[in-house]
């Protein structure tokens, strides 16, 4: 089988690849930039990059499955990604697995991420739409740089807790969701096996670490500026402002099944995780 993998070089497309790759398909991987990546038996590496959207889709030639995902940083996933669709389309690609984000189900419809899975769920093409929870590798991305600096987890969030999900499991998801046995043309909302509060969080990466780490819970307005000082761009700050209040609400706290069922595993615990990277916060 052929698949296609949209962000290969990133967190969660990364890991597709790898599972894909030790199943021994053949795998296509979208970056931007194909000659840093690692070559490797059954892997080619294609440019795409969202600033000319339709730029690689002509790869879609003869694949069978393929991941979509939108790069982080920008709002407009439909118009980068419905060029895609429409070439699956065009190419009789048997089915498409895209990733958005929990919560997507809400939104109204002119949202483009919500427009997206809209778009997709009336291509005709079989699809399944996964719907993660907040990544447990925000920690050691996103967040990095104020753990490794002040020992603190800067984020407005409250006390409220969150079911945070490891990207590992995700792309095992993503890989389940590939397979013809599972129930198609859904969505599935992928969650960790318990909601913990970001205090929690401080606690297990303390433990993990031996240093102290402690959460400090700052106001939105904070959390805008210190995103636009690491660069992160005026909408997209806003954005995650936005999805921060809704988490600080309690609307990131339930609990799913759908990892156990797509990817035949229960989901890594938080401590689990801590454990496992502990050297990254050291
Ligand atoms: N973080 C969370 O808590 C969370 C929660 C729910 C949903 N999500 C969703 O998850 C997605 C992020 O997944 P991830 O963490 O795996 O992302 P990631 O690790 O940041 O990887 C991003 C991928 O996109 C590629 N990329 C970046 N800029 C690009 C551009 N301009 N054009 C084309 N490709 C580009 C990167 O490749 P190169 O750099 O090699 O080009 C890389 O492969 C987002 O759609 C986000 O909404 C995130």
């Amino acid at each position: 089988m052929k698949y296609l993998v949209y962000g290969a070089s990133g967190g969660v497309g990364r890991g597709v690849v790898n599972l894909l790759l030790k199943r021994g398909e053949s795998v296509i991987g979208c970056t931007r930039k194909p000659s840093l990546q690692k070559s490797e038996i059954n892997l080619t590496w294609i440019e795409v990059n969202t600033e000319s959207p339709e730029k690689g889709t002509a790869f879609l030639k003869g694949i069978d499955k393929v991941f979509l995902m939108s790069p982080p940083g920008h709002m407009d996933q439909y118009s980068l990604l419905k060029p895609w669709i429409d070439e699956s389309k065009k190419q009789g690609v048997k089915k498409i697995v895209l990733m958005t984000a929990m919560g997507i189900e809400h939104a109204p419809p002119e949202v483009p991420f919500k427009k997206l899975e809209l778009y997709l769920q009336e291509s005709g093409i079989d699809y399944i739409i996964l719907r993660p929870n907040w990544f447990m590798q925000n920690f050691q991305t996103s967040w990095l740089s104020g753990i490794k600096k002040d020992r603190k987890i800067y984020f407005p969030g409250g006390t409220a807790k969150v079911s945070f999900i490891d990207s590992e499991d995700i792309a095992k998801s993503v890989v389940g969701a590939f397979e013809d046995s599972v129930e198609k043309n859904r969505a599935y909302m992928l969650t960790g096996r318990e909601a913990i509060n970001h205090s929690e969080v401080a606690s297990y990466l303390s433990k993990a670490t031996g240093i102290t780490i402690s959460y400090d819970d700052i106001s939105s307005e904070r959390f805008v500026s210190m995103l636009l000082e690491n660069g992160v761009k005026q909408d997209y700050a806003n954005f995650l402002a936005y999805i921060a209040s809704a988490l600080k609400e309690g609307h990131s706290i339930a609990i799913t099944g759908d990892v156990k069922y797509l990817a035949g595993k229960e989901p890594t615990k938080f401590e689990e995780y801590a454990k496992e990277n502990s050297s990254i916060w050291i």
